[in-house]
């Protein structure tokens, strides 16, 4: 039996779609454990090209039970799009399932995520809009939807009456929005509960019955610590823990049965929304990064943030995750730069900090680079790792010996073989 986790271990989007994708293969039950259609999971497979936002990315093997769970927030809606478009491409979504627990992403949940980030003014998190935040909000506040409500009209409708009574009042008289009616959301409910009801299940029996008997379960986590609620750089982070923790709880695993933990890193860094990013490039070579890294974002099209690698927030999100493992991706993009900064620590008032400070002062902190000589040479031709140019071998050692974790992978390219996987 194994049980993996697999978690970002910059600002979320280091490739963590393909590698599930990839690890998959041999999985019986894959998971999502927290966040929801916010994520966006690019994965190049023999399907085709799908960015995934809510199935898990196990969903391209047959023979894998994919599980949205209960530590997730899922628009139904959006679940049903998203899967009808996977199945319409030949892709089976027989043994796709949510826990009755997980929480629903409902349409007032949009809107407040909308008027509460413009209300942040320069705290504003530039989220991705899809009601994220505001429905784990109800979830903490202990008004949220469950999945299980959604099969009882009369339940429905007695929880609603009490939401929208609060909802409504902030809705209009705060941010002068219009009020949400309660039959036509009730009706709308009870559509997606008659749609999903073979779907919802308690997650606790398939878990208990995978763990005894002995099937790989692979845990899917989406962005990374630095976006995580407590450990990232509050408040620009989303509501809810994307480490190796947090899977434990939102998936309902005992975190003894986590036996590996892949913490995804690109070669460099890229960071989609507001908050502090010591990296990050605003010049030139950032556009020039950019655009070879395609960095625009899966779920929004917004251009990302990039800069160079930042070996102070991998170190330190590889440490809270406790990290067994570092696949590093997108190794090609750096392809053709003669040289690659790579930053090692941070200035911080004159003094040289190896270790993450309080996210307070992130953005007073200036990158210390180490420049590594490039390669300038193809790498996406190559079968294993040491089949790579010396230089970029270099650079990998480098970024090792930096973070103190060993080498799972090395993405040098889009598709599946693209993964050169350690020895
Ligand atoms: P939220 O999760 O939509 O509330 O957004 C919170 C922050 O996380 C914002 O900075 C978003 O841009 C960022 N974010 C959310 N999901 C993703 C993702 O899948 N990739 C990258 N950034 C994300």
């Amino acid at each position: 039996m194994s049980v993996t986790v697999v978690v970002g271990t910059q600002w979320g989007d280091e490739g963590k779609g393909k590698l599930v994708d990839l690890l998959s293969q041999e999985a019986d039950l894959c998971m999502r454990f927290q966040g929801g259609g916010n994520a966006g999971h690019t994965v190049v497979n023999n399907f085709g090209e799908f960015k995934l936002h809510l199935v898990p990315c196990g969903i391209f093997n047959p023979a894998c039970t994919c599980v949205m769970g209960t530590g997730t927030v899922v628009d139904p809606h959006d679940l049903l799009s998203e899967m009808e478009n996977i199945e319409q491409r030949g892709v089976s979504v027989a043994k796709m399932f949510i826990s009755d627990r997980a929480h629903v992403v409902m349409p007032y949940h949009k809107v407040f995520d909308r008027v509460e980030d413009l209300a942040r003014g320069a705290y504003r998190v530039d989220t991705t809009g899809r009601g994220i935040g505001p429905a784990y909000s109800d979830k903490v506040g202990r008004i949220g939807i469950r999945f299980h409500d959604l099969l009882s009209e009369e339940v429905l409708r007695e929880k609603l009456k009490l939401v929208l009574h609060r909802h409504n009042a902030i809705l209009t008289h705060v941010y002068g929005e219009q009020p949400f009616d309660l039959e036509s959301l009730v009706a709308g409910c009870i559509a997606w509960g008659q749609r999903l009801r073979p779907r919802i299940v308690d997650s606790v029996p398939l878990v208990r019955s995978a763990l005894k008997d002995n099937k790989n379960i692979l845990l899917e986590g989406q962005l990374s610590a630095m976006k995580d609620i407590d450990w990232g750089s509050y408040p620009f982070v989303t509501s809810s823990s994307p480490t190796a923790a947090g899977a434990s709880a939102g998936a309902g695993i005992p975190p003894r049965f986590i036996n590996r933990v892949i913490g995804v890193a690109k070669a460099y860094s890229s960071q989609v929304g507001t908050g502090p990013m010591p990296t990050e490039l605003k010049d030139t070579a950032g556009n020039n990064l950019r655009t070879l890294g395609g960095e625009f974002g899966a779920t929004t099209g917004r251009p990302r943030r990039v800069g160079w690698f930042d070996s102070v927030v991998t170190r330190y999100v590889t440490e809270i995750n406790g990290c067994t493992d570092l696949a590093i991706t997108k190794l090609d993009v750096l392809d053709t730069l003669t040289e690659i900064p790579v930053c090692t620590a941070y200035r911080y008032q004159g003094e040289l900090l190896e270790d993450l400070p309080d996210p307070t002062v992130h953005d007073k902190c200036e990158p210390v680079y180490e420049i590594l000589p490039g390669w300038q040479q193809r790498t996406r031709d190559a079968k294993t790792i040491q089949d790579l140019p010396y230089n970029a071998r270099r650079y990998l050692d480098r970024l090792v010996t930096l973070v103190h974790v060993p080498i799972h992978s090395v993405g040098i390219g889009p598709e599946r073989e693209h993964t050169l996987m350690a020895i």
